[in-house]
């Protein structure tokens, strides 16, 4: 079922651009140090580029391969693959973890919005460090103002993702992601520079393997996943776009090594800073919220209005990085709305915007005044947990199992080649990765986190 009208990204970089813009987002900026700092800091990120490494890159490249044979969305790119099969469910099990993500990655990217505004309203003015977690409690567990901006921010992605693939999400990310790299890495040289970044470093670098067991290695996994936006038919989506030049093992490695990087550089920017000023770096979801204003004040202590810019500079790349990512999300859920009922693409998006209202609005107000939990978590803890440490590794596993071990193997030969073209001396460790490592050990990491072994 080759689709010829089908739209694709306009050239290679661009396809990368887009790939690596749905990765990279809060998963990295946001996500990644407060995982780190809860899990004891280096040895945690040495079994998370692991987990990239030997499970990402395998499954990334497994994705593309669907995708682009495909050339469907995710939600029916398992029914071209093989028809008539049960397979079908790893699509549907995608695109309801795509709404799902969507549901509270929204509220956070809404905060980013908030704190655009505060530093262009009061600048950056003399605070003490009390007052940093003080004004984010209070923000965060506002019933109106974070809801607000939640859907300041569902619009945008709303109107980015009706634009299409070419006008939209490729043109976005080519301006947005390189602007973004930038800033980060000026951010963090700044807090290196900072006095006392030295205790912050050795967090980052120097592992504890004492604090090690189980909640680390499902933490790790969970956070690649993640982060590199596997396990929901996201990348299999944007492969779908991908030209029949496009090479997918290049691309798999250029959006793995670009969201690491991001990742560290992420590390490098609140950990020193963190211990710099005082502040243990295992706040949770708060931290970047609470410790890198903190960050900027003292920073820049002796010229507020530097403070200020780079306040400012920081919450906008976040949102910009965090907005490619909720389009990623999006599309996924709108491209098989549209392919699956023939629905056009803006009605289609206005359903998953519909739905990401309620949903949105939930995990909003179950940080402040709703307070029913479920199995101990509120709603958008829970949302965290059943997505990115149940919902993308068993989907990935199950990715892993079908271009593994159903697929034939001259299929994906031939999408990793681009047709014999290119050469693929990885494909044999590939496949082995594929077949025998990354299933054991994702079946492995959730047994044992379960509590079985
Ligand atoms: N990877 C993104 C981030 O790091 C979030 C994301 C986008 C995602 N698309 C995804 C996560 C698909 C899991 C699956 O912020």
């Amino acid at each position: 079922m080759q689709n010829s009208g089908r739209v694709n990204f306009g050239s290679k970089i661009g396809a990368i651009l887009a790939a690596a813009g749905s990765a990279v987002g809060l998963g990295n900026i946001w996500r990644f140090p407060y995982e780190a700092g809860n899990h004891g800091g280096a040895a945690f990120i040495l079994i998370y580029l692991v987990c990239v490494l030997l499970m990402g890159m395998p499954i990334m490249i497994a994705e593309f391969t669907v995708g682009r044979r495909a050339k469907a969305s995710t939600g029916r790119a398992f029914s071209v693959l093989a028809p008539g099969t049960q397979w079908k469910w790893i699509g549907f099990l995608g695109v309801l973890a795509g709404l799902l993500i969507l549901g509270y990655y929204l509220v956070v990217a809404g905060w980013t919005l908030e704190y655009i505004l505060q530093t262009v309203v009061n600048g950056t003015v003399q605070q003490q460090p009390e007052d940093f977690v003080n004004a984010f409690q209070n923000f965060s567990k506002d019933p109106f103002r974070p809801v607000l901006w939640l859907l300041v921010f569902l619009l945008l992605t709303h109107y980015i993702v009706v634009k299409g693939v070419k006008d939209g999400i490729e043109k976005s990310s080519k301006i947005f992601m390189p602007v973004l790299f930038i800033l980060i890495v000026v951010l963090a040289v700044c807090s290196i520079s900072l006095p006392n970044a030295g205790k912050g470093l050795e967090f980052l670098l120097k592992p504890d393997f004492s604090k090690v067991n189980a909640d680390v290695f499902l933490g790790a996994m969970g956070q690649a996943f993640f982060s590199l936006s596997l396990g929901m038919g996201c990348l299999s989506t944007y492969a779908s776009y991908f030209g029949s030049d496009t090479q997918l093992g290049k691309t798999a490695l250029s959006v793995g090594v670009i969201d690491s990087m991001v990742a560290i550089l992420a590390g490098l920017i609140i950990f020193p800073a963190a211990f710099s000023v005082g502040i243990q770096p295992d706040a949770g979801p708060s931290l970047i919220f609470i410790t890198l204003p903190n960050v900027f004040q003292q920073a820049f202590g002796g010229v507020p209005i530097l403070a200020t810019v780079f306040s400012l500079m920081f919450y906008v790349l976040l949102a910009l990085a965090a907005l490619t990512s909720t389009i990623s999300l999006h599309e996924v859920v709108t491209a098989y709305l549209n392919e699956r009922f023939n629905l056009k693409r803006s009605r289609a998006a206005l359903f998953v915007t519909g739905f990401c209202i309620v949903t949105g609005i939930l995990s909003s107000l179950s940080l402040g005044v709703w307070e029913t939990k479920f199995f101990g978590l509120g709603f958008f803890d829970l949302l965290d947990f059943v997505t990115a440490k149940m919902m993308l590794p068993i989907n990935g596993l199950l990715v892993c199992l079908f271009v593994g071990w159903y697929l034939k193997k001259s299929i994906s030969r031939e999408e990793l080649t681009n047709g014999g073209v290119l050469r693929a001396p990885y494909y044999s460790t590939y496949m082995f990765l594929l077949r025998y490592v990354v299933p054991v050990a994702i079946f492995l990491i959730m047994i044992n986190e379960l509590g079985f072994i």
